[in-house]
């Protein structure tokens, strides 16, 4: 079979759990894709740290210019996170003609219209799926199964960290500060848990819906905010004698011409499918006018279960690398177009 080499930029808790997929379903990804892919280099902070899967034959480096100059490796997958390092490298990549995948919804969210851009102009593929939802592939599902329809509404748990606390704070009595550090400790929050429980990350997962749902330049801004910090024990005993649940919720919709982006704490009534959404699982309603309401649900933070989506989207590069190799191309997927402005 043909090689292909992929760098990766980051080996935490996302970058092991890609490390792990591509040994473990080795078979099963050469035959999907006629290809045996494998990470040729992987961009660490400190290459002498003890890593938890095995990188015998793989390259750590602390220079990132010893990925993204290697002329050899045509795809990077960006899983290191932060803001502006990570858009440079996600930039220069595109600029040298390789395809990047990446897991960093903070990225997206504030510069994902330039990178899609560049993306463009230099005929690569810039592809995101695991930035919302983790293993949910609610983009594809969004952007692909629902192509044919017109999205009314986007609304769900898209934190899984802040899910895991309410979660365990309710069923369990638990206090919040003890609860975020084991959500910590298991790999589901960011590095910066503030942007977790202040509702950060969920409103950057739902810019990114809302961009691709409504097609539509949704910045940051747009989206008011309101995380769980305030929420305590007695509050959600209080919520449950009502019959209802407190959930951390990112809501887009449609009011006349305009789109409503919020992240709240909100109460949800215990027979709604959401209030059944536990620990550091996600669920994404979107309505279309035309198909009604659908759900997307499932891990939406781990290592293993963000790694499938990387790894997912992985498959698709390189299926279209391969054909392209024999002169054809598959189309590229729908949300790797750059929107222009605010009236396309
Ligand atoms: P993490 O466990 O903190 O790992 C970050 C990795 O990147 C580490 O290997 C670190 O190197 C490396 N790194 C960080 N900054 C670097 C720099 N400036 N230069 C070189 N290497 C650097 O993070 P993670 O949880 O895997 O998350 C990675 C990305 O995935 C983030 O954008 C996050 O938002 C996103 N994401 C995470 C999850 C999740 O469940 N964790 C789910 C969806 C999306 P060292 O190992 O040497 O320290
Ligand atoms: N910190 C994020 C969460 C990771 O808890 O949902 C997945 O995007």
């Amino acid at each position: 079979a043909q090689k292909a080499a992929v760098g990766i930029l980051g080996l935490g808790t996302v970058g092991s759990g890609v490390i792990r997929i591509l040994e473990d379903h080795r078979q099963e990804l050469t035959h999907q894709t006629g290809c045996e892919i494998y990470a040729k280099k992987i961009l660490v902070q400190d290459a002498s740290k003890q890593r938890s899967v095995n990188v015998e034959g793989t390259t750590l480096t602390e220079n990132a210019a010893d990925v993204l100059q290697d002329p050899e490796i045509q795809i990077v997958i960006e899983v290191m996170g932060g803001i502006e390092e990570s858009r440079n490298y996600i930039l220069q990549s595109l600029q040298s003609k390789k395809h990047v995948i990446t897991a960093n919804k903070d990225v997206m969210a504030l510069h994902g219209t330039e990178l899609l851009q560049a993306a463009e102009e230099n005929g690569c593929w810039l592809l995101y799926e695991a930035s919302v939802a983790g293993g949910i592939p609610v983009i594809r599902g969004m952007t692909e199964g629902l192509a044919g329809d017109r999205i009314s509404r986007i609304m769900g748990i898209m934190n899984g960290t802040t899910n895991y606390i309410l979660t365990k704070m309710f069923q369990d009595e638990r206090d919040y500060d003890e609860v975020l550090v084991e959500a910590q400790e298991l790999g589901f929050a960011e590095s910066d848990p503030t942007s977790d429980v202040d509702g950060l990350d969920a409103a950057r997962k739902i810019a990114i819906l809302a961009r691709l749902g409504f097609s539509m330049n949704v910045e940051l801004e747009d989206v008011e905010v309101e995380g769980i910090r305030g929420v305590t024990t007695e509050d959600m005993q209080y919520c449950a004698q009502l019959g209802y649940s407190l959930k951390l919720i990112g809501l887009a919709k449609r009011v006349e011409d305009r789109i409503e982006l919020t992240v709240q704490p909100m109460l949800i009534p215990n027979d709604h499918p959401l209030a059944s959404v536990q620990d550091e699982y996600n669920a994404v309603y979107i309505h279309g006018e035309a198909v009604g309401e659908t759900m997307f649900y499932g891990p939406g933070a781990g290592s293993l279960p963000t790694a499938t989506a990387i790894v997912s989207d992985l498959t698709a590069v390189v299926k279209n690398m391969m054909l392209g190799a024999v002169g054809s191309t598959v189309s590229k997927p729908l949300h790797t177009k750059a929107l222009q402005n605010n009236e396309e």
